[in-house]
């Protein structure tokens, strides 16, 4: 299993190309199955969570060609690639290939709206939380659809003639829900209004495609989406948003260590809220023309109080980052988690790092120390990863990051876009 190797110290400065956006690419590669077309998605990012994704769409018949072209010489990073679905000759997702990844469970909408049936298996626990799907099952009800929950697998009927438009008010919001609601009701018969919905930016740029395609949808990125029904969806050429996630986790990288980078081609619109809270964290942030500056200022590291909630708030996918930079500040700040129930997996690896974080149901109470010393570490999700690499890059000496394939779920090559700015980082393979 490879392990990531850190010595800490250095400061960071140089150009970072931002990739396309993991969680925006999985529903988009989704949406493929909407239509019997190619759709073109361009910049999507070489990560282990899209090729689990190829796989699933696969064996429901989508034909996946990788352009030849590279939109960046160096093999690996995002690549162009055309989803096409003549057919669908699978309505089944199973067991084995949803339970890798709670996303692939989404393709229940598509497949209901198109085919009039799915039967997917449920996504099972993950290491963040219970994270349910009775939204997802509401939400299609509304439309008409007739559920059974047996076997570990959800059978969804459409009535006869397909989906109707209906009306749903999410009791709480739902980033996935909200995808799959909306392209299930891409196809179907009449408008349906959704309420409360995710106003995330990875909503709109799955809208964005969904119309390209043909489909009438007004009001992504706002509470209330409507979307009329149209009888069949085409082709469409998109490119997938810049990783809004991964911008802030290298922003906050910088934060850490100090020093001057570029992230390049990537917008600070898309985390206004947690670039604010590290400018108040001592960092000086400046969208250029191709991407984000980011520079540390002389004066330390800040402490600031944020809590998590769905976009336009402070993202859940970043807590476990920003604790890392808090674990440095010159004072105390505490750090509230409302999405998850268990998302502080870090808290315990930071420790072994020397950061000192006390919790107390869904908040952390994190008091700067001087200096992080390197250990072993490990965690069992993506940002909590990487919140041990930011930590290890400050840290004295050596930390060994444990269980790099939850880094290669979503971070695409990571260890070079480190190098290139200066940071000792190697990929340490058995
Ligand atoms: C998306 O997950 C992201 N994943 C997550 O990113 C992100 O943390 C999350 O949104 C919140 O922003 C992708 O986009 C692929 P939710 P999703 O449904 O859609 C509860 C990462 O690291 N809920 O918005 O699964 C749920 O338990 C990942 O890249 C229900 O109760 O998240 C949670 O508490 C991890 N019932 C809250 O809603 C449901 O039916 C928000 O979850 C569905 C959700």
């Amino acid at each position: 299993m490879d392990r990531i190797r850190i010595s800490g110290g250095n400061e960071l400065r140089g150009t970072i190309p931002i990739s396309g956006a993991k969680n925006a690419a999985l529903p988009l590669m989704i949406a493929s199955l909407l239509t019997s077309d190619t759709l073109t998605l361009e910049n999507v990012p070489h990560l282990a969570d899209v090729e689990q994704l190829l796989r699933i769409l696969g064996n429901h018949g989508v034909d996946v060609a990788v352009n030849g072209r590279r939109e960046r010489q160096e093999e690996g990073y995002s690549r162009t690639i055309n989803f096409t679905c003549r057919t669908i000759v699978d309505t089944t997702a199973p067991y084995d290939l949803v339970s890798k990844m709670r996303a692939s469970f989404w393709v229940i909408g598509p497949l209901l709206a198109r085919e009039g049936r799915a039967r997917v298996s449920l996504p099972g626990g993950c290491a963040i939380g219970t994270r349910p799907v009775d939204l997802f099952l509401d939400g299609l009800q509304a439309l008409g659809a007739i559920l059974d929950v047996d076997g570990g697998y959800v059978t969804a009927t459409a009535p006869k003639g397909g989906l109707v438009g209906g009306h749903y008010s999410f009791p709480k919001v739902s980033v996935g829900a909200t995808h799959v609601m909306m392209m299930a009701a891409t196809l179907a018969n009449g408008t349906t209004v959704i309420e409360n919905a995710a106003r995330e930016p990875e909503i709109v740029d799955l809208a964005k495609c969904l119309i390209a395609m043909g489909a009438k949808i007004s009001g992504a990125g706002t509470k209330t989406i409507t979307v009329e029904g149209v009888t069949s969806l085409s082709g469409a050429r998109h490119r997938v948003l810049p990783d809004r996630i991964e911008t802030g986790t290298y922003a906050m990288a910088v934060a850490m260590t100090g020093g001057d980078v570029l992230l390049e081609g990537t917008d600070g619109a898309l985390l206004e809220s947690a670039l604010d809270t590290l400018r108040l964290a001592g960092a000086e942030i400046t969208q250029t023309e191709t991407g984000l500056r980011v520079v540390r200022n002389g004066n330390g590291i800040q402490p600031v109080d944020i809590t998590t909630e769905p976009f336009p708030g402070f993202p859940t996918d970043l807590q476990a980052q920003f604790m890392a930079l808090m674990t440095r500040s010159s004072g105390v700040s505490h750090i509230t988690e409302t999405i998850f129930e268990n998302r502080f997996m870090h808290v315990q690896e930071l420790a072994r790092l020397g950061a000192r974080i006390s919790l107390s149901g869904q908040m952390a109470r994190v008091e700067g120390v001087g200096r992080l010393t390197g250990a072993p570490v490990m965690a069992t999700d993506l940002r909590a990863s990487v919140s041990l690499v930011i930590a290890g890059l400050a840290a004295e000496g050596e930390t060994m990051v444990n269980r790099v394939y939850h880094l290669d779920r979503g971070f695409e090559r990571l260890e070079e876009k480190l190098t290139r700015c200066g940071a000792v980082v190697e990929r340490v393979s058995e």
